[in-house]
């Protein structure tokens, strides 16, 4: 079989298993199969004859694909602005949105002392500290495995010796004063968990329930934030869709002013950001 072929039939495949997007899943499997650096490459080789070298480790990635693990768990490495992260079952796959996060708070102003709260696979963490290069950045997740994740990350990038990894609650490892709290915490109510796709259900659960209304970790966090917060130091955090009045409530009622609301790529109301004091 070609290339090509190989190719419309691991499509043909995914899309009975109502994968969404088959086709450029089964890219994405086929370039990591055959060490491409970006799917591209394939379409300069599809009359090329694939073996069953190459067939084999592909039927078992199309396989594990059609049962609903990730594509990015799959493929062990997801990008986010630029930088190539690890990902695994240790802590939620970083979302397009949280580049956006991210971006706000570089354009905003994060001073020079950051705390990443629920930093996961690190990306926030480690974005900033490699964009920030004066930045002291600390990193903080209750999940031992989720710092692990992190660490590793950091490595890859050379970034360990800028990132204080704290494993604790919120920011009660964290001594502080900070410039900037980001965080982008779970924000899922319970009872959706259960309606989540299956891929989704991949991600820890502790990465994802935030409790009655999803909002039990940022009402905690808030004065957590406030307490720790350098005068005028930035909020920035990611929410789920419907959150945002009740955000701003909150913060307000914690001292924070210039509260405000951004959107994410599909325009829903996805970050606020705020100073203290
Ligand atoms: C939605 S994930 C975000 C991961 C990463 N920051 C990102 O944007 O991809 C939330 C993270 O918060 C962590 N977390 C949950 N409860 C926490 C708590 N009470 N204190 C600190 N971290 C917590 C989870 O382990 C998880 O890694």
């Amino acid at each position: 079989m070609t290339v090509l072929e190989v190719l419309n039939a691991a499509t043909d495949f995914l899309r009975k298993c109502e994968v969404e997007s088959p086709r450029l899943n089964a890219e994405h499997l086929l370039a990591h199969v055959l060490h491409k650096k970006n799917r591209i490459e394939l379409y300069i080789e599809f009359e090329r004859t694939l073996g069953e070298a190459e067939r084999a480790p592909l039927r078992e990635l199309v396989r594990r694909r059609s049962e609903g693990i990730p594509l990015q768990h799959l493929l062990g490495t997801v990008d986010f602005m630029g930088l190539e992260f690890a990902t695994d079952a240790r802590a939620l796959i970083p979302r397009p949105e949280t580049e956006l996060l991210v971006g706000l708070v570089l354009a905003e102003g994060a001073g020079l002392r950051i705390a990443d709260v629920g930093t996961g696979s690190g990306v926030i963490a480690l974005t900033l500290a490699n964009k920030l290069p004066e930045a002291a950045v600390a990193a903080c997740d209750i999940s031992p495995d989720a710092l692990a994740l992190a660490r590793e990350n950091a490595d890859r990038h050379g970034l360990a010796r800028r990132i204080t990894f704290l494993e604790c609650d919120l920011l009660s490892g964290f001594d502080g004063p900070a410039d900037a709290v980001v965080a982008n915490l779970p924000y899922i109510s319970t009872v959706e968990i259960a309606t989540l796709s299956r891929e989704v259900r991949h991600d820890p659960v502790l990465a994802l329930d935030g409790g009655a209304d999803g909002l039990d970790l940022v009402r905690r966090l808030t004065p957590e934030a406030a307490a720790k917060l350098a005068p005028g130091g930035l909020v920035a955090l990611e929410i789920g869709l419907g959150q945002a009045a009740e955000v701003a409530r909150i913060l307000a009622a914690h001292n924070f002013r210039d509260i405000s609301i951004r959107r994410d790529y599909q325009n829903i109301e996805r970050f606020l950001i705020a100073r203290h004091g």
